[in-house]
């Protein structure tokens, strides 16, 4: 056990003579205690690499191994109680062991500092972080694609600027995130990549006295490779931005699906309805269902997209190497994982369970003239009128249509003749809602023949 006087060295060598109001400013213990498995894994393997050296005895090791493996147990036990006094996650568990197997313990921090400590630490935790969300966002699409395959054949109005432009498949707008959150996926390989490289032997700043080998240190942590240059090691926070753009566009793109979602699920739309297990009512309004769950998503990736430039806002303007000003990005570093690791959850629920309308798509195309570009079109193809002339004849006759309360489908022929004589009853499968998808031609178009293949290719992307 610890004997007094050691107990002492290690409780005040640090913060010697600090108040109890610094050392409840200065502690971070309440926002790191979120990495005490990597800091457990880091010391391990520095561990290993001073008994290499023949710093530590293979007595000692095994025995700091144990302490360490047993702090482990007493955390998931919930018996564990950090102290500010001992300021962060790396202090605290120095104390804890000293406790476990005394004087020992004063040895775990030869050749090393806190500052390499926390950066490999933090690498570790973004790595897996970013394999979690990865995997979240895997499941919404998962959820995307299921309703995708289901709706393979429902036709809604496709918008731009809101305004109803032409018939696509549901499944097509749907495919469109698909490849959003594909990129997503990709972007937080970076992230992953760009935090591949382990910090220690970095030391505090200049390299550590001991020639602990980074090989054994990066096998032990699962690195690829070691940082060439330690006071880049130590300062570096780069990765972690890696992470808050991945996650940036991972929530602009689930901000634009909840605001789309939210505006389909509105009685003037009628496409979307939220499922009742993540829509609310209102407290006096008997007969609204709110789309809350979509609209708390908005408000939150929203939320999201500004921790980049929160974490930007530290790192930025400071000199080489390590300041304190770095503690603080830890905090926000885990509030962007969690709020995004809900809300791709949520989304993916929501995608799952809700309905989208089958037949108000096709009614909303046929009101508001969704073919018109087709029949412009079938001038061109079929009485060779050169383009800008058939849209000025296909403009006027939507104009006439409007005026007289009609839609495509229901002028007849001699109304269409009004405004180019050689029209003939072929116009008709051109007004056609089916007929315009059949007649989509390129690779990434709503053809229903490319969407099934499409959904084909997410599905073995997705298995
Ligand atoms: N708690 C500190 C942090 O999160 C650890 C590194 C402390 N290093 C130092 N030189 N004070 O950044």
């Amino acid at each position: 056990m610890a004997n007094k006087k050691n107990k002492k060295i290690l409780s005040s060598s640090i913060n010697k003579k600090s108040s109890s109001l610094m050392d409840d400013f200065n502690s971070s213990i309440n926002i790191d205690q979120r990495l005490i498995e990597e800091d457990l894994a880091v010391t391990k393997s520095h561990v290993d690499a001073l008994h290499k050296l023949g710093t530590l005895s293979i007595k000692e090791k095994n025995k700091i191994h144990k302490g360490l493996s047993s702090i482990q147990k007493d955390y998931l036990d919930g018996k564990i109680i950090f102290s500010k006094k001992n300021e962060d996650i790396h202090m605290n568990i120095e104390y804890f062991l000293h406790q476990k197997i005394g004087d020992t313990a004063l040895k775990i921090h030869t050749g090393r500092s806190r500052n390499d400590q926390v950066a490999t630490d933090t690498r570790l935790w973004i790595m897996k972080s970013s394999k979690i969300l990865q995997n979240e966002i895997k499941q919404l699409m998962i959820s995307i694609l299921g309703q995708a395959k289901y709706h393979k054949e429902t036709i809604i109005p496709g918008f731009t600027h809101l305004q109803i432009a032409q018939p696509i498949l549901l499944a097509h707008h749907l495919m469109a995130y698909l490849e959003m959150f594909r990129r997503d996926l990709d972007y937080f390989s970076f992230s992953i990549k760009g935090s591949d490289e382990n910090v220690l032997g970095s030391a505090a700043l200049a390299g550590s006295n001991y020639s602990l080998d980074t090989h054994l240190l990066n096998k032990k942590l699962n690195f690829t490779k070691s940082k060439n240059n330690s006071m880049d090691g130590v300062s570096d926070r780069d990765f972690c931005m890696y992470f808050l753009h991945a996650s940036s566009m991972t929530a602009i793109h689930l901000s634009k699906l909840s605001a789309e979602l939210v505006l389909w699920s509105s009685n003037l739309f009628g496409m979307f309805n939220v499922h009742e297990e993540y829509s609310t009512g209102s407290s006096i309004m008997p007969q609204k269902r709110n789309p809350d769950s979509l609209e708390l998503i908005r408000s939150k990736s929203n939320i999201i997209r500004t921790k980049a430039m929160e974490f930007s806002n530290i790192i930025s303007g400071i000199p080489l190497t390590y300041f304190k000003d770095f503690q603080e990005d830890k905090k926000i570093i885990f509030e962007c994982f969690d709020e995004l690791k809900i809300c791709l959850n949520v989304m993916s629920e929501v995608i799952k369970k809700s309905h989208f309308n089958e037949d108000k798509g096709v009614q909303l195309c046929n009101s508001y003239f969704a073919t018109a570009t087709d029949l412009a079109d079938y001038l061109v193809i079929e009485k060779k009128i050169p383009f800008r002339q058939s849209y000025k004849i296909i403009a006027d006759i939507v104009h006439y249509a409007q005026n007289h309360n009609k839609n495509l489908s229901n002028l007849n022929l001699n109304e269409f003749q009004l405004f180019e004589s050689t029209i003939d009853k072929k116009i008709y499968h051109y007004v056609d809602v089916k007929n315009s998808l059949n007649r989509k031609k390129t690779p990434m178009s709503t053809n229903p023949k490319n969407i099934s293949k499409q959904i084909k290719k997410y599905d073995l992307y997705l298995k």
